[in-house]
């Protein structure tokens, strides 16, 4: 492994790919969306269990790489609980930093996620990251959304 690639999969992507928090499709789930990834074939459902504007539960499941997995596995524990309007800010925040626009990206606001600001040096891995995130946001605008979204 290269020395950006061992900084690329540092050690709390790995943990999360391997063991993804929120594999699942809750039981209560109100909206959902499909993603995939057209430069991979990849796709990750988001399914989300919606109070009023709030996101009371969310679960993903899908096929993806380790950092498409824990991209999804550390963004469902990171919007759980938040609503829609904070859940949206946080992927902008989060775009920012993995497309480089932001570096800093207010990382305080990203917590753990502020690792994956390393794919902003590898466009292809930039689509994994934000597979996720790009689904999330068509749940959240539809309910039971039919259409896949794609990353592009
Ligand atoms: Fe397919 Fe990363 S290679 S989502």
């Amino acid at each position: 492994m290269t020395t950006e690639l061992g900084d690329l999969y540092q050690e709390v992507i790995l943990e999360h790919s391997k063991a993804p928090r929120n594999f699942r499709r809750p039981a209560s789930a109100n909206h959902e969306a499909e993603g995939y990834n057209p430069l991979c074939g990849d796709r990750c459902s988001i399914y989300i269990d919606m109070d009023g504007d709030k996101i009371n539960e969310i679960g993903f499941q899908g096929s993806g790489c380790a950092i498409s997995r824990a991209s999804a596995s550390m963004m469902t524990q990171m919007v759980k609980g938040k609503t829609k309007g904070e859940a949206v800010q946080l992927f902008e925040q989060f775009h920012n930093l993995v497309t480089g626009k932001d570096e800093a990206a207010k990382a305080d606001d990203l917590g753990k996620m502020a690792v994956f600001g390393g794919v902003s040096k590898f466009p292809a891995r930039v689509k994994c990251a934000t597979l996720a995130w790009h689904t999330l946001q068509s749940a959240l605008e539809d309910e039971k959304k039919q259409e896949a979204v794609s990353t592009e």
